[in-house]
């Protein structure tokens, strides 16, 4: 290839980082016939050596900033993760004009509009396919393979480490804790573990993606997060009874008031193919108005899977180094001018179907009181399962159709309020994820 390399700096040599390193190394004869280039690691930016890396022969250096500053850099790749430093070095790049790649969720997700400007007049981009489902191609399918469509919805499992948790809680029966200490000890968690299992690294990814379907600024402050530490064995076995299977899902929906931005444990058909994607695997499910449903499946973290990602943008930008802004992909698919003001609903205002669980004294009438509320507030319910225990408690299941949050809200608080039901109102969403 007659082109002259085109110089990386690696930020950071962890998992994701080491597996960038490698592959580069592994695949690079078939990496140089795709990018038109060599694409070769000049400078690597870590605070200790990877024992899985063979480095001989490239620089190394303790101080990322250096690498950022660095005038032999073309493209600096941020693996570093978290966010002041990360944000300062990605800063940091783009002001010395180098082009970066991250895998970095939370600081597209939290800061993504203001890098997104900085790049923009500088005139450099700035990649983040690996910040979403590590290995999947999934921003690349929404930003451009589905650049025709006027996206419906979105839902995805986006979240390795709570579909692990989750699958081995049904498949085994095992207790919650007892799993999550194992995602930890496998490598999968984030380093402080309430961000998968509250909800937050999957709000992240799902805010990046909500952006690229419907072109909104970036909004995780205005994201519903709520994770899967109140699941318990009992729902998972009735959701199971029902026809359903309990995955955490984000999920994404445009109507014509807004927004919808939410991250729960839902109950979605145990039919659906996206149902079925068990263990540390990853789905997003897309439904669009001309190609109809499309469903992205794969490994959502790892050092390779994720590394993929990180080198098939190292390969954009080298395709794209010569083109000018107006003329790239635009960071969030639609161009900044052509950005939509459509709102971020509140959780208040979004609409889905429920499951309910309460525990209710075993005496005539109490079933009658319940429903009565549901009517009242227009809600309309699908099934009712009441299992008999021989207890004085016994749980009442209630799948109901689609209402508005705020009105479920409510029914729950009076149904709390009756005498005969005994502590907290179980409340789970329902989504059927049928195409429109
Ligand atoms: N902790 C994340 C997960 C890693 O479990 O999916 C990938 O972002």
């Amino acid at each position: 290839m007659g082109l002259k390399p085109v110089k990386v700096g690696i930020c950071g040599l962890g998992t994701v980082g080491g597996g960038t390193f490698n592959v580069l190394k592994r695949n690079e004869s078939e990496i140089t016939r795709r990018a038109g280039r060599v694409i070769r690691v000049e400078q690597i930016g870590a605070r200790r050596p990877n024992p899985n890396c063979e480095t001989n022969g490239v620089q190394i250096t303790d101080d990322i900033f250096a690498v950022a500053k660095n005038p032999e850099v073309d493209i600096v790749v941020e693996l570093i993760g978290g966010y002041e430093t990360a944000l300062e070095l990605v800063l940091t790049a783009i002001e010395h004009g180098k082009h970066v790649v991250t895998a970095n969720k939370a600081l597209i997700a939290e800061h993504g509009n203001e890098i997104f400007e900085a790049a923009q007049r500088k005139n450099v981009m700035v990649a983040f396919e690996a910040s979403v489902a590590g290995g999947i191609p999934i921003i690349k399918a929404i930003r451009e393979g589905l650049a025709a469509n006027s996206i419906n919805w979105l839902a995805g499992i986006i979240n390795g480490t709570g579909n692990f948790i989750l699958t081995e809680m049904r498949d085994k029966g095992r207790a919650f804790g007892d799993v999550l200490k194992e995602a930890q000890e496998l490598g999968y968690a984030e380093a402080d573990p309430t961000f998968d299992v509250e909800g937050i690294d999957a709000a992240h990814k799902l805010t990046i993606l909500a952006s690229l379907a419907y072109g909104v600024p970036l909004q995780f402050n205005k994201a519903y997060t709520e994770g899967i530490s109140e699941i318990t064995t009992e729902d998972v076995n009735y959701a199971e009874e029902l026809g359903y299977r309990i995955k955490h899902l984000g999920v994404s929906r445009r109507t014509e008031d807004g927004i919808e931005l939410r991250v729960h444990p839902t109950l979605i058909p145990e039919k659906r193919l996206i149902a079925n994607v068990d263990g540390v695997m990853n789905a997003v499910l897309v439904d669009a108005d001309a190609v109809g449903p499309t469903l992205y499946y794969g490994a959502g973290a790892g050092s390779e899977p994720t590394a993929s990602a990180v080198i098939a943008d190292l390969v954009d930008v080298v395709r794209a180094m010569t083109a000018d802004r107006d003329n790239r992909v635009p960071h969030l698919a639609f161009h900044p001018s052509h950005m939509s003001d459509l709102p971020i609903l509140p959780m208040e205002e979004i609409r889905t179907a429920y499951y309910l669980r309460l525990n209710a004294i075993d005496h005539p009438g109490v079933l009658a009181e319940v429903t009565s509320i549901l009517s009242a507030q227009q809600i309309s319910i699908d099934s009712i399962l009441q299992k008999g225990t021989g207890e004085e408690l016994v749980p009442i299941i209630i799948l109901t159709h689609e209402v508005q949050e705020k009105q479920m809200n409510q029914a729950i608080k009076q149904i709390e309020a009756l005498e005969d039901i005994q502590g907290a109102v179980t409340r789970i969403r329902v989504e059927q994820l049928d195409a429109n």
